[in-house]
């Protein structure tokens, strides 16, 4: 099979490079279809999505029959401050890549956000529920969403959360280092999701990608909590001793509104394929091994 990442240096593209590489994730083997994928691994200094030319251009010479689309705006913050950067990279890329698949007759898998939820009642969300972002960083994943959804056929919109990988900044790593240098950390509680290990993502893209079973996904591991919970779990699992201390978002004023609750219920994946994403804090504790490895 041949596969064209983009924004493959991010956390979830080189999960996933690392995945097809080895032929196994941390939760188990890939399937048999990807033993032997011609990988094209491609970020923005090979490949910037927003030029469609240059997109196209890739898209006939390595002639992929799967386009995973990982490359975003993701500082959900700075999008606040940059909206038509972020309109561009999350929902105009999105839609010259899906009209390169569309043309080719590749799947795309693109992938989103629970940020497509405004998160107002406590309740996981499905994926038949309507988006209502409150962000200027949601906003422009759902415009993606859609422009996806009209310009391709074969296509599968996965929709993650709170995603940490082995490479980048993420929450883990910047809990883990204000642990370490100040012995405490404060963090809402009154704002709940799903952490999500970005190789078991991984490995349910590619599960999703084998099914004609086109539309929306949501895929993060099992198991709701806050961001002071996450981050509890993150110290006392790696043995960081710290004090602990939760506030509210009003305490923690950010330029970006967050969903007070927006957990996804994976349904369709238990549905359709059997949902085998693991509890978050498992996940976590398998990432933090790794991470204390790789630091070695
Ligand atoms: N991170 C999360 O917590 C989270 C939560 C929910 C959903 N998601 C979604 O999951 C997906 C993967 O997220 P991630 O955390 O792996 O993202 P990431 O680490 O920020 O990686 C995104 C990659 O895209 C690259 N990129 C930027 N502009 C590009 C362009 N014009 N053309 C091609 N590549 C470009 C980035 O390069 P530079 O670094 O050089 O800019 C980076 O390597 C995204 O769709 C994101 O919206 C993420």
């Amino acid at each position: 099979m041949r596969i064209l990442i983009t924004g493959s240096k991010g956390q979830l593209g080189t999960e996933l490079q690392r995945i097809l590489s080895a032929g196994t994730a941390d939760i188990g083997p890939i399937p048999e279809a990807y033993r032997d994928a011609v990988v094209f691994a491609t970020d923005v200094d090979t490949l910037d999505i927003l030029d469609a030319e240059a997109v196209e251009a890739m898209v006939a010479e390595t002639q992929p029959e799967l386009i995973i689309n990982c490359a975003a705006y993701t500082n959900v913050d700075a999008c606040e401050s940059h909206p038509d950067l972020a309109m561009r990279l999350n929902a105009e890329g999105a839609g010259i890549l899906a009209t390169a698949a569309q043309r080719q007759g590749a799947t795309l898998v693109h992938v989103s956000t629970d940020y497509v939820f405004s998160g107002v009642d406590p309740r996981p969300r499905v994926e038949g529920d309507v988006p209502d972002p409150q962000s200027v960083y949601g906003k422009t994943k759902l415009a993606g969403e859609q422009l996806v959804a009209e310009a391709s056929s074969k296509c599968h919109i996965v929709r993650t959360a709170w995603l940490y990988g082995l490479v980048g900044n993420n929450f883990v790593k910047t809990i883990l280092g204000l642990a370490r240098e100040k012995n405490s950390i404060t963090v809402v509680d009154d704002q709940c999701g799903n952490p999500t290990n970005a190789n078991d993502l991984a490995y349910e893209i590619l599960r999703i990608a084998q099914s004609t079973a086109y539309g929306i996904w949501h895929c993060t591991n099992e198991g709701t909590c806050s961001w002071f919970d996450f981050a509890s779990a993150i110290v006392d699992l790696a043995g960081v001793p710290c004090e602990k201390l939760p506030c509210t978002t009003e305490e923690f004023p950010r330029p970006a509104p967050r969903p007070r609750y927006s957990s996804l219920e994976n349904a369709r994946l238990e549905a359709m394929l059997g949902n085998e994403m693991r509890p978050w804090r498992d996940a976590l504790k398998s990432y933090l091994e790794q991470l204390s490895l790789e630091q070695q």
